[in-house]
């Protein structure tokens, strides 16, 4: 049985790239690290393999995530779950950044470790020298059994399954929504009220339908790639929970079509990058219905005024934008998840109307298991 399973995962199913399929396997993957875990009765989720009992839960004064490139983008956005959901202190930090400065490591803090492959050197190294200080170190990790994952104290397994292509699609949905669940599970051991527990379980168990109906969108999306295909350069701009999401749409599209891409928060673009809008320009915003909608659309009036072509993802049509890409509305807190999907199929069809290799582009591999 087992052997029948990894021979259909490797198979392209259909789909002409590994990416394609992997991006369409969302909402079966993301019902799979649901699966199991929700407890309606006491509005919280279980996570069997966390090895960290409720006193030990409430103790945690402070939590830094770990990770690189897309993970270190999963693990930003963790930090903002965790944060909002559980109230405490929360940052994520590249690991090849954090094991090179010699960190204060703080018994008070819990340390997560985030990985797909659960091989990448720099964050095995940073979990190793954690250990070696005495840290409690949870992982965040896709491959079950891989270096990271038997290295840290216990975790959450992402369950995304094998993911094949170079750039990692339905692993980043999966990750982001395991630390929701991490999120929720801290929170109703601390302050998260039961009310505010149902609200974001329901949220979680809409995404795999929301995911679909964004996949469905997918001939719009590509339409609007074949346009933005011609730039040489493309701007991707969030607030908050917005951030995160434009940090990784910009590395897929670097990543797999080559194209020069700059992510930087919304309220950060009067202090220098807005030199650089013009029309060659464009801009991507993430402009979700939450408290923060009015200043992002002041963003997108600075940009209108410089005339910069604008692509928003939004949950109602922005005038200010030349287009907008409609995704399903859920809980504020869970919206990062969704909102990252149609930038997948952005990158996926401007790569691909620009000829390139999409499962392997130049210069990189899957797992970097080397300094
Ligand atoms: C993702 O598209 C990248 N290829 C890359 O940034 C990757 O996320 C990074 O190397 C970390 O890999 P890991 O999740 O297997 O640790």
């Amino acid at each position: 049985e087992t052997v029948e399973w990894e021979a259909a995962s490797y198979d392209m199913g259909g789909h002409d790239t590994y990416m394609h399929k992997e991006i369409s396997e969302q909402p079966d993957a993301v019902d799979r690290v649901l699966r199991g875990r929700i407890d309606d009765r006491f509005s919280t989720v279980h996570l069997g393999g966390l090895n960290l009992d409720p006193r030990e839960a409430r103790g945690i004064r402070r939590v830094k995530i770990l990770g690189c490139g897309t993970s270190y983008h999963a693990g930003l956005i963790g930090a903002g779950l965790i944060e909002s959901l559980a109230r405490i202190p929360a940052d994520a930090e590249p690991a090849s950044e954090f094991r090179y400065r010699n960190p204060v490591v703080d018994p008070d803090t819990l340390y997560i470790a985030v990985s797909q492959s659960g091989e990448t050197y720099d964050v095995l190294a940073a979990v190793q020298e954690l250990k070696r200080k005495g840290a409690r170190v949870l992982g965040v990790v896709n491959v079950v059994g891989s270096a990271i994952a038997r290295e840290a104290d216990g975790g959450v397994y992402v369950h995304a399954g094998p993911e094949v292509c170079v750039v990692s699609t339905k692993c980043f949905t999966n990750t982001v929504t395991a630390f929701a669940l991490l999120a929720l599970h801290l929170g109703r051991i601390r302050d998260l009220s039961v009310a505010d527990g149902k609200r974001i379980i329901e949220g979680l168990r809409k995404l795999p339908a929301q995911i679909q109906e964004i996949l469905e969108g997918e001939e719009d999306i590509k339409k609007l790639a074949a346009e933005y295909a011609e730039a040489k350069s493309m701007m991707f701009i969030g607030r908050v929970r917005g951030y995160p999401v434009a940090l990784e749409a910009s590395l897929k599209l670097k990543e797999i079509s080559y194209i020069h891409a700059e992510a930087y928060p919304a309220s950060e673009l009067k202090h220098g990058p807005l030199a650089l809008i013009e029309p060659a320009m464009p801009t991507v915003a993430i402009v979700p219905d939450d408290d923060l909608l009015e200043k992002n659309r002041a963003a997108l009036e600075e940009i209108k005024a410089r005339s910069g072509r604008i692509l928003a993802v939004a949950h109602r049509v922005q005038e200010k934008a030349d287009h907008t890409i409609l995704v399903p509305k859920n809980e504020d807190e869970l919206d990062p998840i969704l909102m990252g999907i149609p930038l997948q199929l952005l990158a996926y069809h401007t790569a691909l109307a620009l000829g390139r290799d999409i499962d392997k582009p130049r210069n990189l591999a899957k797992s970097v298991t080397v300094e």
